[in-house]
């Protein structure tokens, strides 16, 4: 779910139909209709306003942020939802990348202490996972030991272990404003033509301390879920991205697909894939059509 400032956005996000940047207020009762579904979980993204960005992504460490705040808000009214939250400088970053830049060029070193101390962050506002969705080597140990260090030996990493550099992002990063000013993400997002790698991403965030490992996206990489799921004994996440609902949704409109079939079918197949949990936009569309 999309948070912003204030109130909750009049009109949908144009490319993601269903879908607003909520206020907290309005996001809490949106996360309550989910939980009574059954939705067991949810995802945040925060919209942060332009002023409040800055190169290294400052804002993200802010107690009193939005994602903080809304994180809070959340775990008072409704204790029994997990809290999934986002570590990648992005929403914050002026630059629009998920690390600091140095030189035009993405600095690991950098950036990884930065996502550590953005997760304990999160963890400190009440999040039950924290889903490193950046791509930086060494991230999740970092944030491991962060999480440990601080306390948070129950809060557990979701890592986007296997993420493609893609096109089917382009709804989401329209919906925070989020998309990098310069350059794009193939320094550290993986080839889509490259499966193999997705194994050397296993091995590496399973040793280094992961409790789940994400495929992203979901539907055309089918076989390398598959692959992660045959190569460890972790849970496996698919999710199913922006890109992906917005064709759906938009074939849809047109007349051209029936939306609740082809959400069905296709959340059926990322399962048949392999996918143990399924992130997806179309959850609480999803629980109420198989409630009736
Ligand atoms: C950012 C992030 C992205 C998504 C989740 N976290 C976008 C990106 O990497 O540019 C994409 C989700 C979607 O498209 O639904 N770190």
């Amino acid at each position: 779910m999309f948070v912003q400032e204030g109130e909750s956005s009049e009109t949908p996000i144009s490319s993601m139909p269903g879908q607003s940047r909520y206020g907290i207020q309005k996001l809490l009762s949106k996360a309550e209709e989910a939980l009574l579904l059954g939705v067991p979980a949810v995802a945040l993204f925060p919209a942060i306003n332009e002023a409040a960005k800055d190169p290294r992504g400052t804002e993200a460490l802010n107690e009193n942020g939005l994602l903080q705040r809304t994180v809070r808000a959340l775990k008072a009214r409704l204790p029994e939802l997990s809290v999934i939250t986002d570590v990648a400088l992005d929403p914050y970053s002026s630059d629009g990348h998920d690390g600091v830049l140095d030189k035009g060029q993405i600095d690991n070193e950098l950036t990884v202490p930065l996502l550590a101390s953005m997760a304990v962050s999160q963890a400190q506002a009440g999040a039950d996972m924290v889903a490193p969705s950046d791509m930086m080597d060494g991230r999740v140990l970092a944030i491991r030991r962060g999480l440990d260090e601080a306390g948070y030996f129950n809060v557990g990493i979701c890592s986007y272990c296997v993420k493609y550099a893609s096109g089917f992002y382009g709804p989401f990063r329209d919906a925070l404003g989020s998309a990098p000013k310069s350059g794009d993400k193939k320094t550290y997002q993986m080839d889509p033509a490259n499966v193999r790698e997705a194994l050397r991403e296993v091995r590496l965030d399973e040793a280094e301390g992961a409790d789940w490992l994400m495929v992203k996206p979901g539907l055309p990489y089918l076989d390398v879920i598959r692959a992660v799921r045959d190569a460890t004994p972790l849970p496996v996440a698919a999710y199913q991205v922006s890109g992906e609902y917005a064709m759906l949704k938009a074939a849809a409109q047109n007349g051209w697909l029936d939306y609740n079939q082809c959400l069905l079918e296709s959340l059926l197949c990322l399962r048949r894939a392999g996918a143990d949990i399924i992130f997806t936009y179309g959850a609480v569309e999803a629980a109420r059509l198989l409630r009736s």
